[in-house]
């Protein structure tokens, strides 16, 4: 998704936004731009591609100024190329967008009739041109951007600057995320506090409708009917943590291996280890009385969802309805008012996610959310929020944020069978000494390195590879395949081992290899018998299993990546560290980037 950065400041700005876009180059991105205001000339510098193209722009030809903006562009509308590149100019005006806006054909349709000219492709440029119209109608800045954004329809975040004013930005939401920062003198703006984090850490997160204007001294922030609006400065958490890779290749490789240790906060946070049982949870329903929860979310993050059905439904017999959010948004699920909702999202900003909330919103019943970023839109929509402790996410496939996910999911089933009355106290203490030892599993998982970068060079050669795994190892398939065609852009898929004799074994040759996730659990023998119908049509087996399921599996497979023995609860959040280290390595050998795949953004704000 794009990344937006705003400074009115006391010293040249260019290379500090530059600097600031560089914090949130792992939203993704394919161009990238910056424009300041410099004794009444406005100018900008873009390039395509990674922002050390736009350094090399800038050096060649410097940007003075103390007030600018800046943009990383995940393209929308328009090929990645600078003439679609933000900052976009009209009149005296300069645009940086993240979002789309729905109405703008009929909008700049208009606008050429009235004589404007269009430089780019791109939905941002009518915004610019609005701007100037009004201005040049007589409105103030303000006045014109603000009747501006009442003609929007659609998602924006935008930050907006005006020749003949160098102590203004004004700035805008309407779903993707737009923070405030609080300087000694200077206001910055940008999409998170990670990206304001070398300014300052006091920030005030702005809500959907709100707009801003933002001066040297100070903001006043209003709504979408003009009024002004009083909204929270904290200190932002995000902020503080300056993240860098460390002595890892890739952030990706430092945060799977930084999961034993982040799954242990995570844990720590939930469960009274010295009593054994499950304590922190400010649930905004009762377990023992709602008879379904509908759980919804996107990728990874559903997958863990889908992890957690089958758990509550085992464990506190609480049926569950989950879907991906991009449908379940536009669904319109019947919700029975004895039913509860639960959305998990990394960003908490994903739009179909947080679609699919207000929809249950508007149903009027409660909700809860998993995210990693305590700020998050998603977060503040809640009535109940639990936070996995992951730390910033910065590698855009999801790794730690998936198995703390998984770690707040199980400590949600212990709460709930325990409220359920569905497992005894002495039940729930076992649980939570399994839970306890998943970092320590989850260590050893990590030693398996040799044997998955083996596979790893397997794979770089094949251009299909399928995932089975049964129960709770399905939708660890899922994810396997999700990560292996996220970052080396091999053709991948998931299924279900029972299914295979309906359709997916006829793609079963000596081509494509067969990952099979299977621990030595109470249907590991359903699942070798789907492994000898593969092995008899050719096909190559990875087996990932613990000892006794090597032990057991009587057939040849290409590797068998063997893992400790863990209680079968805790398997799903140790057994994801194989198939995203398998995933990891491949993408190293094929050299895509690990840490911003083609295409991919880290948090997906428009639908
Ligand atoms: C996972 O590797 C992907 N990056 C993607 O599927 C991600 O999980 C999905 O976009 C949801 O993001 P969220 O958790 O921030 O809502």
């Amino acid at each position: 998704m794009c990344g937006i950065v705003g400074i009115v400041g006391q010293a040249p700005v260019a290379p500090l936004i530059v600097d600031a876009l560089k914090r949130l180059e792992y939203r993704g991105y394919d161009s990238a731009g910056v424009a300041t205001l410099d004794n009444g000339t406005l100018d900008r510098r873009r390039a395509e591609g990674k922002l050390v193209n736009l350094e090399k722009r800038l050096g060649e030809e410097p940007l003075g100024g103390l007030i600018g903006i800046g943009h990383t562009r995940w393209a929308t509308h328009g090929v990645p190329n600078e003439a679609n590149a933000h900052p976009h100019f009209a009149g005296d005006v300069a645009v940086v967008h993240n979002g789309i806006i729905e109405n703008f054909a009929e909008l700049r349709d208009q606008l050429r009739v009235e004589g404007a000219d269009f430089a780019s492709q791109t939905d941002t440029e009518v915004v610019a041109h609005l701007i100037a119209r009004a201005l040049k109608n007589g409105a103030s800045p303000q006045e014109a951007s603000f009747a501006t954004l009442k003609q929007l329809r659609g998602a924006f975040a935008l930050a907006i600057m005006f020749r003949g004013d160098e102590n203004l930005i004004i700035g805008a939401r309407n779903g993707p995320p737009l923070a405030v920062g609080h300087g000694d003198g200077e206001m910055y703006l940008g999409s998170d506090a990670i990206a304001l984090a070398p300014f300052t850490d006091s920030i005030t997160y702005l809500e959907d409708g709100d707009w801003v204007v933002l001066r040297r001294s100070g903001m006043e922030i209003f709504d979408m009917s003009g009024q002004p609006v009083e909204r929270v400065r904290q200190q932002s958490s995000g902020a503080s943590q300056m993240v860098d890779k460390g002595n890892y290749r890739h952030f990706m490789e430092k945060e799977i291996h930084e999961q034993p240790e982040v799954i242990s906060h995570t844990l720590a946070r939930y469960l009274d280890f010295a009593q054994g049982t499950v304590a922190n949870f400010d649930l905004p329903f009762d377990f023992a009385k709602i008879e379904r929860l509908a759980i919804s979310a996107c990728g990874t993050a559903y997958l863990a969802g889908l992890i957690g059905k089958y758990w509550l439904e085992r464990y506190a017999r609480l049926p569950v309805d989950i879907d991906i959010a991009s449908e379940f948004r536009y669904r319109e699920m019947p919700l029975p008012e004895n039913s509860a909702a639960l959305f998990i999202s990394q960003s908490g900003e994903t739009a179909d996610t947080l679609a699919s909330l207000r929809y249950c919103r508007g149903e009027g019943i409660p909700i809860a959310a998993i995210v990693n970023v305590r700020e998050s839109t998603m977060a503040r929509e809640s009535d109940g929020i639990f936070p996995t402790l992951a730390g910033p996410e910065i590698g855009v496939a999801s790794t730690k944020a998936f198995t703390c996910q998984l770690s707040v999911l199980a400590a949600l089933t212990l709460k709930a069978a325990r409220a359920r009355g569905t497992i005894t106290p002495d039940e729930e203490k076992a649980f939570v000494r399994q839970l306890a030892e998943a970092p320590r599993y989850v260590s050893q998982a990590l030693k398996l390195s040799d044997g998955i970068e083996k596979v790893a060079r397997e794979l770089s050669h094949v251009r299909h590879v399928l995932y089975l795994g049964r129960d709770t190892n399905y939708p660890l398939a899922l994810e396997g395949a999700l990560k292996l065609k996220e970052l080396s852009y091999i053709h991948a898929e998931g299924y279900a081992a029972g299914e295979l004799k309906h359709g997916p074994i006829a793609l079963i040759d000596e081509q494509m290899p067969v990952i099979v996730i299977a621990p030595h659990d109470r249907i590991f023998e359903k699942t070798v018998s789907n492994m000898q119908e593969v092995a008899a049509r050719g096909g190559r087996i990875v087996l990932i299993t613990d000892e006794k399921g090597a032990k057991n599996a009587t057939l040849d497979t290409l590797e068998t990546i063997v893992l400790p023995d863990v209680p079968e609860f805790v398997a799903p959040i140790v057994y994801a560290l194989p198939i995203q280290m398998l995933a990891y390595h491949t993408a190293v050998l094929m050299g895509t980037d690990a840490d911003q795949p083609r295409n991919l953004a880290k948090s997906v704000t428009v639908e």
